[in-house]
């Protein structure tokens, strides 16, 4: 039997081969016990940018690739960052599959002015390491998904003078993104955020701005907790996910972090979840102290495979 062959897929066909690539996803999900491709596919696959490409390999296996959200050429010569998403189908995992398709992605990225490629692995294991490794791709980084029982033996404690409220779509945006990028200043994913990058969020289905708290000090805005509703999905309960939590670099320290995270979850809990989720850099030791002092244990560790390829 002839080998099926990559095939481009451009963003005019997305909507067309959405549903195959979750057919991909859902039979990778079905032996892995989580998803394939990350949010950051499917938020690309509704919204994408000019540059993003799918490449299927048959019917069976799915490389999608797009400059992150902040991926804009940079000022300082820092690599442009591409997101690589991979769903192999049980019956694809044969040598090659892998291999063919990070190469076909790193050809268009090397086409559209090189970068770095960041592929995350959920649940990533030994295995994954040596596949990756031999397709061109290095471990970088590991990502803890901690999950806690709820609801939380604890109330809030406000540090004084600090009141909450939630989100207002169309009036906290700007104050938003200057606190959120002062804290994740030089952090991948969630630092360098635009207003276009937060539009994208509010604009998805489960975006819900009673579940984003803001927190304001006599100073103005001073930290935030932002909670994402996952329902249920065997074998997954309903989650309430800790979607990003930050604080002013000016008030941490001040127990506001905590207050927000016992708040977010209170709020999920309140709306019938027993499981609170999140995700954090397994090196962002303040977080992780934060997160285990509230009970939260490491449920897996996902993994960033990274490689740098040049402008063709
Ligand atoms: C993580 C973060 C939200 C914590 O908020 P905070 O207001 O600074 O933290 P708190 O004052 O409420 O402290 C709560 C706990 O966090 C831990 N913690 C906070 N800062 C810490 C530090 N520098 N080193 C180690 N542990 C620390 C401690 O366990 C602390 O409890 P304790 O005071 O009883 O020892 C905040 O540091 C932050 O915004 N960091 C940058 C953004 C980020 O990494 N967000 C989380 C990833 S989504």
């Amino acid at each position: 039997m002839a080998q099926p062959s990559v095939a481009e897929v451009t963003p005019a066909r997305f909507a067309e081969v959405e549903a195959r690539i979750a057919r991909i996803d859902d039979d990778a999900r079905a032996v892995d016990g989580h998803p394939a491709l990350g949010d950051a596919v499917w938020l690309d696959l509704e919204h994408p940018t000019t540059e993003s490409a799918g490449f299927l390999f048959g019917d069976r296996a799915y490389a999608h690739i797009a400059p992150s959200d902040n991926g804009a050429p940079s000022d300082n010569g820092a690599p442009r960052h591409w997101t690589l998403g991979l769903a192999i189908a049980p019956e694809a995992r044969i040598g090659g599959t892998t291999r063919a398709l990070v190469a076909a992605a790193a050809a268009h990225v090397a086409a559209h002015g090189g970068g770095r490629i960041v592929l995350w692995v959920l649940g990533a294991g030994p295995d994954d390491d040596a596949e990756l490794v031999a397709a061109g791709l290095q471990p970088a980084r590991d990502l803890y998904e901690m999950r806690v029982a709820l609801p939380l033996p604890r109330q809030p404690e406000w540090p004084a003078g600090v009141r909450e409220r939630p989100f207002e779509v169309g009036h906290d945006e700007a104050a938003w993104l200057e606190v959120n990028n002062r804290a994740f200043a030089g952090h991948a994913e969630q630092g360098g955020w635009t207003a276009s990058t937060l539009a994208r969020r509010i604009a998805e289905p489960w975006f819900d701005p009673t579940l984003f708290f803001l927190a304001f000090d006599p100073d103005g805005l001073a930290g935030f907790i932002w909670m994402k509703v996952h329902a249920k999905h065997d074998p997954d309960p309903a989650l309430g996910e800790i979607y990003v939590v930050g604080v002013d670099p000016r008030a941490q320290g001040t127990g506001l972090g905590r207050a927000l995270a016992i708040a977010g979850l209170q709020a999920v809990h309140e709306r019938g979840i027993d499981t609170g989720m999140l995700f954090s850099a397994a090196d962002n030791e303040a977080a992780l102290e934060l997160y285990r002092s509230l009970g939260f244990k490491v449920h897996r560790v996902d993994r960033a495979y990274e490689c740098e390829v040049a402008a063709q």
